[in-house]
C-alpha cells in the first residue's frame, strides 16, 4: 500500500461559519480559523476540511455556491485564502475545501444566464416543459429538501430541477462544457495549494433518465440518478484529467452507497468515500424518527466496511448530523469515558479519520432544545411547518425536529468560559450551547485527563505506530457489547478492545488473558491483562507482545 499522506494523518472538519470570528461580526472567518492554526497544529491533526467558504447567498450556508472562484466576503478574501493556506504550511497542515457540483446557487451567473432559452447555459441545468400541459413538473421526484424537486419559472415557461432546495438548481453532467467548467475550478484551487476536495452528494451527480421513480416515504426518484454508470465516468474523467495530476486527496460524499460502487469509487476514482449506513442504524425510516440504539449494530456495521473496503473514510460526526455522545454515548454520567471511548473507535479503525470540530471536547446537542425562533436551517423550519401542519402537537413536532436538527452540529466552537464561549466580541449569528462554561477547549487544554487531552495523545500514538494507519484490520469476534480487533503491521501487532456500551460486560477469556501492554486507556491507570469485566465504555488500545 502507499503511503499517501492522508493515510497518516487525521482530517478535522471546519464548518466556517462557527468555528471563530476574528472580526465580532458574529461570524467566523478564515482569519478567525488561521488564529487557531496552533491549536490544531498541538491537537495534531494534518489536514483540515473546510465546509464551503465560496461566494454564496447562504439558503444552505454555503452549499449553494454562486461564485466558485471567490471566497464569500463574510469569511474574508481570496487573499486571507492564500495567508491561511500559507499558515497552514508552515504548521505542517494541508487544506482541504468542499466541491460543491451536484448543483449551484440559484444566484451562480450560470444559472442566472440559463433563464434565455438561447444562452448555452441554458443547457447547463435541467430545464424541461412540465406534464399535463406545463401545470404540473415534469416527473414525481421529490427534493431531499421536502416537496417536489422542481419549481417552475413563469418567465422560462419551464421547471428546472433541483434536488435540494430550490435556491440550488442541478447542473447537468451530460453537458461536456459543465465538466470543463468545473475542472477549470478544481485546478484554480489546487493550483493555489489546496490539498484536494470533499465532493459534496457526488454519487448522484448523473441523471439517468427523468422518468417518474417509484413512490418513497422520503425522496422519490432516486433509482433514476443514485450511483449511475455515468457517475462513474464522469469520475473517472476528473480523476484522469485532475486529480491524478496532482499530489492531492479525495473524499466523496456517498449517501446509500452500498460496498460495490464505493469499491468501484475508490479505484481511479476517488481515493475514499462517506458511507451512512452506521448513521442510519438509530433511526427509523425518516431522520426524524429515533430508534433504540443497538451498540451491536454499530460494530456490525463498522466491521462490514472495515473488512469490505480496503480504505475507509471513518467519522461519527459532520455538519449535518447530531453529536455522536448523544447517538453511540452518554451525555450524561459517562459523558467523558463514552467522549474517550469514541474517539478510540474513529481513531483506530484503518482509514482516515474525520474528526468534526468540538469533536475533541465533547461537544453535545443543544440543550434546552432549539425553538422555531432560533432555527437557522431551513430544512428545520420546513420540517417543523410540515409536522405542524399534518397537526403533530407543537412540542412533539419539536423533539422530532431535534432529532435530526443540523443547527446541534453548527452552534459555535466552544474556546474558553468567557461571553459566547470566546467564540466572538459580538452576537453570534446561532446561539452558544449553554453548556460552554463546563466543556471548551481551554478548560481542556489544561485537564490531561480531559476528552481533548485523550484525542492528543491518541492521534500522536497513531501518527507513530504505523499498526495504527497503515495496519490491516482483523476483527474479534465477541459479544455484542464489546468490540475488539487487532491492527497488525509488519510483524508488530495492536489489540483495541472497547465496551461500547454503559454497561458493565464480561470480556471473553482470550482477550483478557492476551500478553499486552496497554499503550492508552479511558480509564486511569487500567489494564487489560487478567480482566475479567469491562467498566462502562473501558476501552484499551494494547501493543500485544
Ligand atoms: C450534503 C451536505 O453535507 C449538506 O450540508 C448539504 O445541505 C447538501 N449536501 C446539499 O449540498
Amino acid at each position: 500500500m502507499d503511503k499517501k499522506y492522508f493515510r497518516s494523518n487525521a482530517v478535522y472538519q471546519i464548518w466556517p461559519r462557527s468555528f471563530c470570528d476574528s472580526n465580532g461580526d458574529g461570524i467566523g472567518d478564515l482569519n478567525g480559523i488561521a488564529s487557531k492554526l496552533d491549536y490544531l497544529a498541538d491537537l495534531g491533526i494534518g489536514i483540515i476540511w473546510l465546509s464551503p467558504v465560496y461566494r454564496s447567498p447562504n439558503f444552505d450556508y454555503g452549499y449553494d455556491i454562486s461564485d466558485y472562484l471567490s471566497i464569500n466576503p463574510e469569511f474574508g478574501t481570496l487573499a486571507d485564502m492564500d495567508s491561511l493556506i500559507a499558515e497552514a504550511k508552515k504548521r505542517g497542515i494541508r487544506i482541504v475545501m468542499d466541491l460543491v457540483v451536484n448543483h449551484t446557487s440559484s444566484e451562480h451567473r450560470w444559472f442566472v444566464l440559463s433563464k434565455q432559452k438561447d444562452s448555452p447555459y441554458h443547457a447547463f441545468y435541467y430545464w424541461r416543459v412540465g406534464k399535463n400541459g406545463n401545470s404540473e413538473p415534469p416527473n414525481n421526484w421529490t427534493s431531499n429538501f421536502g416537496g417536489s424537486a422542481w419549481t417552475f419559472v413563469p418567465e422560462v415557461g419551464e421547471w428546472y430541477l433541483h434536488l435540494f432546495a430550490p435556491e440550488q438548481p442541478d447542473l447537468d453532467w451530460h453537458n461536456p462544457e459543465v465538466i470543463r467548467e468545473v475542472e477549470r475550478i478544481l485546478r484554480f484551487w489546487l493550483d493555489r495549494g489546496i490539498y484536494g476536495f470533499r465532493c459534496d452528494v457526488i454519487n448522484q451527480i448523473w441523471k439517468e433518465s427523468l422518468d417518474d421513480g417509484k413512490k418513497k416515504a422520503y425522496v422519490t426518484g432516486q433509482e433514476h440518478y443514485l450511483m449511475k454508470e455515468g457517475n462513474h465516468k464522469i469520475l473517472q474523467t476528473l480523476n484522469k484529467d485532475v486529480f491524478s495530476q496532482y499530489d492531492c486527496m479525495t473524499v466523496g460524499e456517498t449517501y446509500d452507497v452500498d460496498l460495490l460502487n464505493a469499491r468501484r469509487f475508490t479505484d481511479h476514482e476517488l481515493d475514499m468515500v462517506f458511507q451512512f449506513e452506521h448513521m442510519n442504524i438509530d433511526k427509523f425510516v425518516l431522520p426524524i424518527f429515533d430508534k433504540k440504539y443497538h451498540p451491536r449494530k454499530l460494530k456490525e456495521c463498522l466491521f462490514k466496511w472495515q473488512k469490505g473496503l480496503d480504505w475507509n473514510a471513518n467519522y461519527l460526526e459532520n455538519h449535518d448530523q447530531t453529536r455522536s455522545i448523544e447517538r453511540f454515548g452518554d451525555a450524561g454520567k459517562h459523558w467523558r469515558e463514552s467522549g474517550k471511548m469514541l474517539a478510540t473507535v474513529l481513531l483506530t479503525l484503518r482509514g482516515t479519520p474525520y474528526i468534526y470540530m468540538g469533536e475533541e471536547l465533547g461537544m453535545l446537542d443543544m440543550k434546552p432544545i432549539f425553538t422555531p425562533d432560533e432555527y437557522k436551517d431551513g430544512v428545520d423550519h420546513y420540517v417543523y411547518d410540515t409536522l405542524r401542519k399534518f397537526h403533530f402537537p407543537a412540542k412533539l413536532a419539536l423533539k422530532l425536529v431535534h432529532n435530526c436538527n443540523r443547527d446541534n452540529a453548527r452552534t459555535p466552537m466552544q474556546w474558553d468560559a468567557s461571553k459566547e464561549a470566546g467564540f466572538t466580541t459580538g452576537t453570534p449569528w446561532i446561539k452558544v450551547n449553554p453548556n460552554y462554561e463546563k466543556i471548551n477547549a481551554k478548560a481542556e487544554e489544561a485537564d490531561p485527563e480531559s476528552i481533548r487531552s485523550f484525542y492528543k495523545r491518541l492521534l500522536a500514538l497513531r501518527k507513530k505506530d504505523p499498526c495504527l494507519t497503515y495496519g490491516s484490520f482483523e476483527p474479534i469476534c465477541t459479544s455484542g457489547r464489546i468490540m475488539a480487533y487487532y491492527r497488525s503491521y509488519e510483524g508488530a501487532m495492536d489489540l483495541i478492545v472497547m465496551n461500547l456500551s454503559g454497561r458493565k460486560v464480561r470480556l471473553p477469556k482470550a482477550l483478557y488473558t492476551e500478553k499486552a501492554s496497554v499503550l492508552l486507556s479511558n480509564y486511569k491507570g487500567a489494564a487489560l491483562a487478567f480482566k475479567k469485566h469491562l467498566r462502562a465504555y473501558e476501552s484499551f488500545v494494547c501493543k500485544i507482545h
